[in-house]
């Protein structure tokens, strides 16, 4: 007994100066909104100008600079992993080969940033300031980025192909995915929501229009007017390549259309639909999906929610990682 109890002393004390250590040093292991406050007062400020410019010169970019923070996060956590070149990195992933982009307007917003302030700013608290800002910029709300993350040294092409959802995995593997890296129903849903913004190229929905799932015919829960026109769009001997948007509603703008959509069957994507048309969506993502579709305010404070709470899968922190002085490659 009096072993034991000393044991768990001897334990306690241990942790007390590891954490007392970890204080003295400046090591924290949490994010912070005020991470860089004074080591480069003006970043925020840096990458909200430069991403009204990419915008300016593209709307799309908003869309491209908030999948690559959701790409960067899923994979090896929030690491700037996704940024890395190179044939065996996750850009070359199926879900993310010929369709995850942004990587120049990331390398000049790098560049503004390295020359206000060198060495200092990661490459991944780069992607989450870029997607709160694309968010803000496209008509959406804000909030405040939390920050403090390290990059990573090594990409991760198999957990980018593992990790990341197809828009052809159902409601539960989707579910499950999320789940693999502390994300919930809700999660899936808001986060979906941000297909309010950005398009997606014929082949990751044609497998909807012709012959789905053998039967023949279309997905039945496809509207059909939709299924029309983006037969035309989407010839079975056509160019996978072309590109509509994911909300046909209101391309550009960061709303809640995306919902509105999802309840008369105009989901572009399988991975959309299924939120409230699945079987296995019968409860909370059924119900989720009409909340969000009638009340534009709920579906901003919990996409918030999750945005942070994905901004805040696995970072590295302390002495974990580097901050990469080009996001295409570790330092050397
Ligand atoms: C729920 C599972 C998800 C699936 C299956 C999925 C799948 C896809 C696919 C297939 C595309 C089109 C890619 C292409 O055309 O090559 C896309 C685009 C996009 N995704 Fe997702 N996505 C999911 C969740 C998310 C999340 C969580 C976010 C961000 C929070 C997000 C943000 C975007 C954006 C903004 C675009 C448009 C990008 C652009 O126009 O460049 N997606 N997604
Ligand atoms: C960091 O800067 C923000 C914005 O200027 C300010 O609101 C906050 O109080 C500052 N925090 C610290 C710890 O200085
Ligand atoms: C890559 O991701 C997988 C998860 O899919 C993980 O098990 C593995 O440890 C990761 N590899 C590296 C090198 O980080
Ligand atoms: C998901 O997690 C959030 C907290 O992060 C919680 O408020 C919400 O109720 C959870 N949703 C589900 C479906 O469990
Ligand atoms: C649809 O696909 C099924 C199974 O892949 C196939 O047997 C059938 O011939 C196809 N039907 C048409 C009309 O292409
Ligand atoms: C789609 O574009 C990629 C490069 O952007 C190209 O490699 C591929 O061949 C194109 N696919 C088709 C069917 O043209
Ligand atoms: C978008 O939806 C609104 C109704 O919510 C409708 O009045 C408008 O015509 C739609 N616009 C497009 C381009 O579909
Ligand atoms: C949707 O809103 C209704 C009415 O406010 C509420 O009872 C229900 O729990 C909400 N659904 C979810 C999944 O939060």
């Amino acid at each position: 007994m009096e072993g034991s109890a000393s044991g768990k002393f001897s334990g306690y004390s241990c942790l007390f100066m590891i954490s007392f250590l970890m204080v003295c040093l400046g090591v924290r292991s949490q994010l912070t909104t005020d991470f860089y406050n004074e080591s480069c007062p003006n970043l925020l400020t840096i990458v909200r100008k430069a991403v009204k410019n990419a915008i300016k010169t593209e709307t799309r970019m908003a869309a491209s600079l908030v999948r690559l923070h959701f790409h960067d996060c899923f994979v090896n956590g929030c690491d700037g992993s996704v940024l890395l070149d190179g044939s065996d990195g996750e850009k070359s992933a199926l879900p993310n080969l010929n369709s995850v982009r942004g990587f120049d307007v990331v390398d000049t917003i790098k560049s503004s940033v390295e020359s206000a302030c060198p060495g200092v700013v990661s490459c991944a608290d780069i992607l989450a300031i870029a997607a709160r800002d694309s968010v803000l910029l496209s008509g959406g709300n804000t909030w405040k980025v939390f920050l403090g993350r390290r990059d990573g040294l090594v990409a991760n092409q198999t957990g980018a192909n593992n990790g990341l959802p197809f828009p052809t995995d159902s409601l539960d593997t989707i579910t499950q995915k999320f789940a693999n890296v502390g994300l919930n129903q809700t999660d899936v849903v808001s986060l979906s929501g941000a297909h309010t913004i950005g398009l997606a190229r014929c082949t990751t929905f044609s497998s909807r229009l012709f012959n789905f799932s053998g039967t023949g015919a279309a997905d039945s829960t496809m509207d059909t007017e939709m299924v029309s026109d983006l037969q035309t769009l989407c010839p079975q001997s056509g160019d996978g390549n072309t590109t509509t948007s994911l909300d046909q509603n209101s391309t550009d703008l960061f709303d809640n259309h995306y919902f509105k959509n999802l309840l008369v069957g105009k989901g572009l994507l399988s991975s959309d639909q299924i939120l409230f048309t699945g079987d296995a969506a019968a409860s909370t993502t059924k119900s989720l999906v009409q909340n969000y579709s009638s009340d534009s305010g709920l579906f901003f404070s919990d996409f918030t929610n999750s945005m942070i709470k994905m901004g805040n899968i696995n970072p590295k922190t302390g002495s974990n990682g580097e901050i990469r002085t080009n996001c295409r490659v570790v330092n050397s």
